[in-house]
Order: C-alpha cells, then sequence, then structure tokens
C-alpha cells in the first residue's frame, strides 16, 4: 500500500485506542489515585472500597478508568505490591453471574478452572487464590446498568461488597470495585442492602465542552494525520457539531467524525480534510449508533439488526412491525445460511437496552436516533457496515 497523504497512523482513532494523555481527566484520575493510592501505604489492613463512575456516553469513563488502572498497578509495583486491576465490560464478559464470574476469574489467572463450580464456588476459589499468592484486586465492572437491567436478579453488587464478610481477617485480598454507569437511575434496580453497602463514593464525569472536545481531538488529530492535513476550521466544526445536540459530547462520534472525514479526504483525492468533507461524513453518520456499539454486538444480533435496516429500506419508513422485522430476518437467515435463532424477541428486547433499537409499540420498530438524520443515507452506511458480517 503507498503511503498515505492524509493519515499517519489511523489506527489512533480507534474507538479502542487509549491515549496516554487524557485531557480534562486529570481531576477524575487523581481522585481514584487519592482513594485507591492511599491503600497501598496500608494494604496488608485495608477494607474494601465501592465507588461508582457515572457520565453520559462518550464522557471518557472507560478509557479513563482503564488508564487508572494501569496507573496504580505500576505504583504499587514499584512499592513492591502485586496489585491487578480486571476490566470487565458487562456488555461484553457476560449478563449472567456465572459467565462474567467466570470471566473474571479467567482474567486473573489461567490457574482456576471455573467449570462445574456455582458463582459463589468461583469467588470463594478466586480469593483463596488471591491470598495464596498474594495478589490485591480492584475490579471495574463497566456498563453495570446494563447488566441489572438486563438481570435485576443477578445480584452481583451484593456479592462484590460482601467479599470481606466471607472470609473474615485481614488481609482482603479485593481492595475495591469500580461500578461504571450512565446515570444513578441504575440503583433503582438494587435492594436496598446493595445500595447501602456500595456506599457514596461517586464521581461525576461531565459532559465535555465543545472547547474541552476541541483539546482531545487536537490531540489525536497529531497521532492519526499527516501535519496539517486537518485545518484549524475542520477542527472547530467537528467540535462543535460534537458538543451540540443530538450528539451531546460523545467523543466517540467526534473521533469517528475525524476518521470518516479523513477516509474521504483521500478517496476525493484531496490532500486536505476541510468542513465540507466532515458535513458530507455528518449527514451519513448516526449519533447515537457508533461503530463500537456494532461491534459489541454478536453475529445473531447483527443480522437482526441488518433485516431491521432492510425492512425500513423496503417500507421507506422510519419504523416497521416486529411482525415484519421476523419476516426479514428469517429471509436473512437464509441469505446467510444460519438457522434463526429462537430467543428472538430477547434479542430485540437487547437492541432495544443497548438504546440500538428503538420501539414504540409492536407495530413500529425502528433505529435509534433514525429520525434525525437524513434515513437514507445514515441506513446505506449502516447496511455497509452490518454487511461485513463474517
Ligand atoms: N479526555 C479524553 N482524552 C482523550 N480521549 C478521550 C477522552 N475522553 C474520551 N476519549 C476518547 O473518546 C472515546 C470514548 O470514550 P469512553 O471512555 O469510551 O467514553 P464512555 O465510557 O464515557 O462512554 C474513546 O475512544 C476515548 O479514547
Ligand atoms: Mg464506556
Amino acid at each position: 500500500m503507498s503511503k498515505s497523504l492524509i493519515f499517519k497512523d489511523r489506527n489512533k482513532l480507534s474507538p479502542y485506542y487509549i491515549p496516554k494523555r487524557l485531557p480534562h481527566r486529570e481531576q477524575q484520575i487523581n481522585m481514584l489515585l487519592s482513594i485507591y493510592g492511599r491503600m497501598l501505604e496500608n494494604i496488608w489492613e485495608t477494607y474494601p472500597r465501592f465507588i461508582e463512575v457515572i457520565g453520559p456516553a462518550g464522557t471518557g469513563k472507560t478509557c479513563t478508568t482503564i488508564r487508572f488502572g494501569e496507573l496504580i498497578s505500576e505504583k504499587a509495583r514499584r512499592e513492591g505490591i502485586n496489585l491487578q486491576h480486571v476490566y470487565m465490560n458487562c456488555k461484553v464478559d457476560g449478563t449472567t453471574r456465572y459467565v462474567l464470574y467466570s470471566n473474571l476469574v479467567r482474567k486473573v489467572t489461567p490457574k482456576i478452572s471455573t467449570k462445574s463450580l456455582s458463582p459463589e464456588e468461583m469467588l470463594k476459589q478466586l480469593i483463596d487464590y488471591l491470598k495464596f499468592e498474594e495478589i490485591f484486586l480492584l475490579v471495574t465492572f463497566d456498563e453495570i446498568d446494563y447488566f441489572v437491567q438486563i438481570s435485576p436478579r443477578e445480584h452481583i453488587v451484593y456479592d462484590i461488597t460482601r467479599i470481606p464478610e466471607m472470609q473474615p481477617g485481614a488481609p482482603i485480598p479485593v481492595i475495591g470495585g469500580i461500578f461504571i454507569a450512565r446515570s444513578i437511575k441504575w440503583h433503582d434496580y438494587l435492594e436496598s442492602g446493595e445500595r447501602s453497602t456500595l456506599g457514596r463514593g461517586i464521581i461525576e464525569f461531565p459532559r465535555y465542552t465543545s472547547k474541552q472536545i476541541r483539546d482531545i481531538l487536537a490531540d489525536r488529530v497529531e497521532e492519526a494525520f499527516q501535519p496539517n492535513t486537518v485545518l484549524d476550521e475542520t477542527l472547530d466544526l467537528i467540535s462543535d457539531l460534537t458538543a451540540s445536540p443530538p450528539v451531546n459530547g460523545d467523543v466517540r462520534v467526534g473521533l469517528e467524525l475525524l476518521y470518516y472525514s479523513g477516509i474521504l479526504a483521500e478517496n476525493m483525492g484531496s490532500s486536505k480534510v476541510t468542513p465540507e468533507h466532515i458535513r458530507k461524513v455528518y449527514s451519513g453518520i448516526n449519533p447515537t449508533i457508533t461503530a463500537e456499539d456494532i461491534l459489541s454486538l454478536d453475529k445473531d444480533s447483527r443480522l437482526i439488526l441488518l433485516a431491521l435496516v432492510r425492512g425500513l429500506r423496503a417500507s421507506r419508513a422510519a419504523y416497521i412491525s416486529l411482525r415484519d422485522l421476523r419476516k426479514f430476518y428469517n429471509v436473512v437467515c437464509e441469505e446467510y445460511h444460519v438457522k434463526p435463532v429462537e430467543d428472538f424477541e430477547e434479542r430485540v428486547q437487547d437492541l432495544i437496552y443497548r438504546g440500538i433499537v428503538d420501539m414504540k409499540s409492536l407495530l413500529e420498530v425502528g433505529v435509534s436516533g433514525a429520525a434525525l438524520v437524513d434515513l437514507e443515507r445514515f441506513l446505506n452506511n449502516l447496511l455497509k457496515q452490518l454487511e461485513q458480517i463474517e
């Protein structure tokens, strides 16, 4: 491949890349460091602390917590303490305690086999292992609001906050848990006992302003683009679009705008990324569904979404009925040579919880946020992404 005139390293725009510097989140990182850093001084006699990280989509909750996890483990290492931060994403790592804890155990060590263990036994074995190896654990549960909606009977908060009671006596090898949610509303799904053991430690992640988004994106432009390819006014426009409704500050959308505008500029043979490129791309993306959302779906759910998009295009409407969706889905399954899933309705419900699908009634199923943008362009784009289902 010849050298791109536009990009230096387009991976730096991926939603999974975490830059070293996280502008405008220093305060949140310092807060976490002061809470858990202090515990390192007295690690053998410490009690776990539970913290919530709360803020809307794209405010840096995930990347800040992961970066903090690296910083604290590094700090511990320098002090001769073996501290592991394990990051669990409930959307990816499981919506039952059984699956979630086996993934947790697997991330800590391959030495414990969770086969035929109950969730409680898994935690117990994990604690025994950590004590024996003198490892301290800090665990983050991201997208916990999604978990409690899908599985209101799986009381992980109860389990995790009760760890000190499982085997009384120091040391307690779990020094804390961080629960990440979009809003405090996730408490509605907890039992009152869980709410009280959780405590009051909340770190807020406010929406970024246009100016803050500009600082964040400017760093990325430097890493991802050739020098002087992204004009100042281009960056201004992206930051403004990202900060205002309907995007409301979700940096993920800003990064996608940068990425697709760069691709467009490249395909048009332009040597600069201009505001015109941004406008073209912006009219074709859906500010409420990002590439990351789609990547987090399994194949069957992507096929259901593909069927929905096909159905909406065929009927040239913002909504189709659940029955029609099922018909389109059966056709898609034939095309991809897969058996239709039995839990079709649960999967549609899951897509609704994820904020991807919008259902007003059994007769009105649509794609979230689709009414806000040029539906035709948006569906075309989504279709292109979905049709890459392997
Ligand atoms: N302060 C920041 N500095 C640099 N990049 C950021 C910052 N905040 C968010 N991002 C980027 O924006 C994207 C979304 O952030 P993320 O942490 O996933 O948000 P949230 O978990 O709150 O939805 C990520 O790709 C991340 O790298
Ligand atoms: Mg996140």
